[in-house]
């Protein structure tokens, strides 16, 4: 159906009353122009509409907000975008990229003929539709064949070769092919023991531990000057040590700067991953590794590390308690010893997808909980049917080791967000990086993206009532981090605030 104009109360009340009566799940797209003619609309006989300002009747996005949002969102609600001669600054297209995109409507005037007399499109018309590829929309030809020597066929052709001149998928695209926008809980590490298929996932990382390697490696020539190398007997403890590859990068990490290593100790809380790190040792490591099954805030240490090397991290920094558990590791460091990482940020950006959205409201409420239940937690989500409105913000910071005299992990952020487009908010997308060791980074922070990582996606933090905000108007958000409580608290527990508060973080 076509979106013609923001005058579409009527059409949406129809249309809406359609869709919640029908016993049929078809879909309905709604054909919207990329950017609006402005002879299109006659004042005359569609009169001012109120509700818009003159900027808002232009934008043909405001059309289809205003449509969905009368609609409800509806699901079965789609875009058929099409493209006009002229068209919006790539942040208005952009903007598309977060809409249920089903299919481009190309009409066959936009074309251009070759030297060869085909059909073919502007650079500007090329880079829309390859952005669009990306949602798979399927792409619709319209008008009349206006190279008739060639037959119709070549406009399908030159679709084809947009299709295949696309940017080849990086390493993790790849890896996330079927997880777009697929809504997982995050891992929970500490509380839970992860299976084994899940270790297996994170170890085919091709980037994370040969920066691990490559941190212990520049600490190690840090440590130990170059004429003790082959006589210091240096002590490593890698902290939730999984099934071992930050053990196997701490070895190789010594071996890459010849330095002698005393010991690593391999803690680890996860009984099944300490039987394979025990087969690793008695195959592999030998006496070089001794295996901890123990939970590293409890365990009596023997002797003092060099070097503590731990992941403990979710795709929101401190989102798997890396700092709760670190802080009870960091009794076995030597007063000068190195914490690997040294130190990570949280970051924070506010982002519009309607089909995020969509997943939450639509997603199953476990008995017992209240029907919003799932806007009030963080899921784990390749993002992809959605757009960023502001370049993320730093949140929280934590640093290892923490020798502060009172360990305060506390947090409270006030940030501030504008939009240069008008958007709606549907939540925050959050990211981290962290400074394993001096210039030796990992970061899911997309301007800053570790090349080829694919160890975490982001984070989405829904909200319930989404937030419509105009060109260059801000958002504003406040966030919390409160003390981890374990069941050992409650025993003695002599904070006057009740479980409910601490629930609600
Ligand atoms: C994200 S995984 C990383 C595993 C492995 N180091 C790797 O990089 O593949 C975190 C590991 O830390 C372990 N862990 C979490 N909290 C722990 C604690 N308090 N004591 C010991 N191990 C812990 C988990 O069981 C899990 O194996």
């Amino acid at each position: 159906m076509p979106l013609n104009s923001s005058k579409c109360v009527n059409q949406a009340q129809c249309l809406n009353e359609y869709m919640t009566s029908s016993y049929y799940q078809q879909q309905y797209w709604m054909q919207v122009p990329v950017m609006s003619a402005v002879d299109q609309c006659d004042p005359v006989i569609e009169g001012l509409d109120d509700d818009m300002d003159d900027e808002k009747l232009d934008d043909t996005w405001q059309w289809w907000d205003k449509f969905r949002s009368l609609c409800d969102s509806n699901k079965r609600l789609g875009v058929a975008l099409e493209l006009t001669p002229d068209l919006p600054s790539p942040g208005v297209i952009e903007r598309w990229l977060s809409e249920p995109v089903k299919a481009v409507v190309v009409p066959t005037s936009l074309f251009l003929t070759n030297k060869k007399g085909y059909p073919v499109l502007s650079k500007a018309h090329q880079a829309v539709i390859k952005s669009l590829f990306k949602l798979e929309v399927q792409v619709i030809i319209s008008g009349q064949d206006r190279h008739p020597e060639k037959t119709i066929r070549a406009y399908q052709q030159y679709m084809d070769h947009l299709w295949q001149s696309q940017d080849p998928v990086d390493t993790v695209g790849q890896f996330a092919k079927g997880y777009e926008d697929f809504l997982q809980s995050p891992l929970q590490p500490l509380m839970d023991n992860l299976e084994s298929q899940t270790y297996e996932i994170f170890e085919k990382d091709p980037v994370k531990y040969s920066q691990y390697q490559k941190a212990v490696y520049r600490a190690l020539l840090d440590r130990v000057p170059l004429e003790d190398r082959d006589k210091t007997d240096i002590l490593i403890m890698v902290v939730g040590a999984g099934r071992g590859p930050l053990v196997r990068a701490s070895i190789a990490a010594a071996d890459e700067a010849g330095c002698k290593l005393k010991k690593i100790y391999a803690v680890e809380k996860n009984p099944n991953a300490v039987i394979t790190l025990e087969n690793i040792r008695e195959s592999e490591w030998g006496n070089l590794v001794d295996v901890i099954s123990c939970d590293m805030r409890e365990w009596e240490a023997p002797e003092k590390a060099d070097i503590l090397v731990s992941e403990l991290l979710g795709s929101f920094g401190d989102n798997e308690l890396s700092p709760e558990c670190l802080d009870g590791a960091q009794r076995y460091l030597k007063d000068d010893g190195i914490s690997i990482p040294v130190q990570y940020t949280s970051y924070l950006a506010p982002l519009m997808s309607c089909k995020l959205y969509n997943e939450v409201r639509g997603s199953k409420v476990e008995r017992g909980k209240p029907p919003e239940a799932p806007f009030e937690m963080p899921y784990v989500v390749r993002l992809h049917n959605c757009s960023i409105l502001d370049k993320p913000k730093p949140v929280f910071t934590f640093s290892h080791p923490n020798r502060d005299e009172v360990i305060d992990n506390c947090r409270y952020e006030t940030l501030e967000f504008t939009s240069s487009e008008a958007a709606v908010v549907h939540g925050f997308a959050g990211y981290f990086d962290t400074q394993l060791y001096k210039d030796v980074m990992l970061s899911i922070v997309p301007d800053t993206h570790s090349p080829g990582m694919f160890s975490w996606f982001p984070i989405y933090f829904p909200i319930r009532t989404p937030i419509k905000l105009e060109s260059g108007a801000s958002v504003c958000l406040e966030i919390y981090k409160y003390r981890y409580k374990s069941q050992d608290d409650d025993e003695d527990d002599d904070d006057d605030r009740d479980d409910d508060e601490y629930d609600e973080c």
